[in-house]
């Protein structure tokens, strides 16, 4: 083949692929449906790339002692008051009916023993996009940093708490 014709052929099998890639995604073929799995090498890659963002972006540390009991038990009163108990159940509460309609599904319980402290604190701030985790650091009335702390202080502890403490603040936020 003539370096011409080889040129032109790559060039030709370029312009082809980015009108296939084109018109899967604009033309409407790829699906957006929250009702259908991501392909396994999507969902990997969105896992892996959100990882190593939030592990590079969550460098602030804690104020304050996050072992403060006051702090821990603030932060279970404000993990029920901020609504995480609608996607993520917890503390006596069960999910709301349209958590099981997110994708991808919540699953703190998994993710609560590694995530550090500074990563927990940026989740809650930032929130993760494409996934339905809100932002609770933004808007008109962002929630106060001391108290993303304190739900961070709470979580950290919630796989060390007693199932007797559990239930003793679950009787307290119920009334
Ligand atoms: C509207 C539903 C919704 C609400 C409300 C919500 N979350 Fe989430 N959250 C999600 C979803 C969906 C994810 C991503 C799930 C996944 O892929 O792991 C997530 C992820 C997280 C993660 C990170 C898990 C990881 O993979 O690193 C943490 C931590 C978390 N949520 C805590 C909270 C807390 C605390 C609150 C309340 C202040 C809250 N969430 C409120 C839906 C919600």
């Amino acid at each position: 083949m003539k370096p011409f014709t080889a040129i032109a052929c790559a060039a030709c099998l370029a312009i082809a692929a980015g009108v296939g890639t084109a018109t899967f995604f604009f033309g409407g073929v790829f699906s957006v449906a929250a009702s259908e799995r991501d392909p396994a090498l999507v969902n990997w890659a969105l896992v892996h790339v959100r990882e190593a963002s939030i592990t590079r972006h969550a460098t602030d540390q804690p104020p304050m002692s996050l072992d403060d009991a006051s702090v821990v038990q603030g932060g279970a009163q404000a993990y029920a008051s901020l609504g995480c108990q609608s996607c993520h159940g917890g503390l006596g509460v069960k999910p709301a009916r349209f958590s099981q309609g997110l994708n991808p599904q919540p699953n703190l319980k998994a993710v609560i023993e590694d995530i550090t402290p500074p990563e927990l604190f940026w989740v809650l701030k930032n929130g993760i996009k494409m996934t339905g985790m809100p932002s609770f650091g933004t808007g008109k009335d962002p929630v106060p940093d001391a108290e993303l702390w304190s739900v961070t202080a709470f979580l950290k502890r919630v796989p060390s708490l007693s199932s007797d403490d559990l239930a003793k603040w679950t009787a307290a936020h119920h009334g």
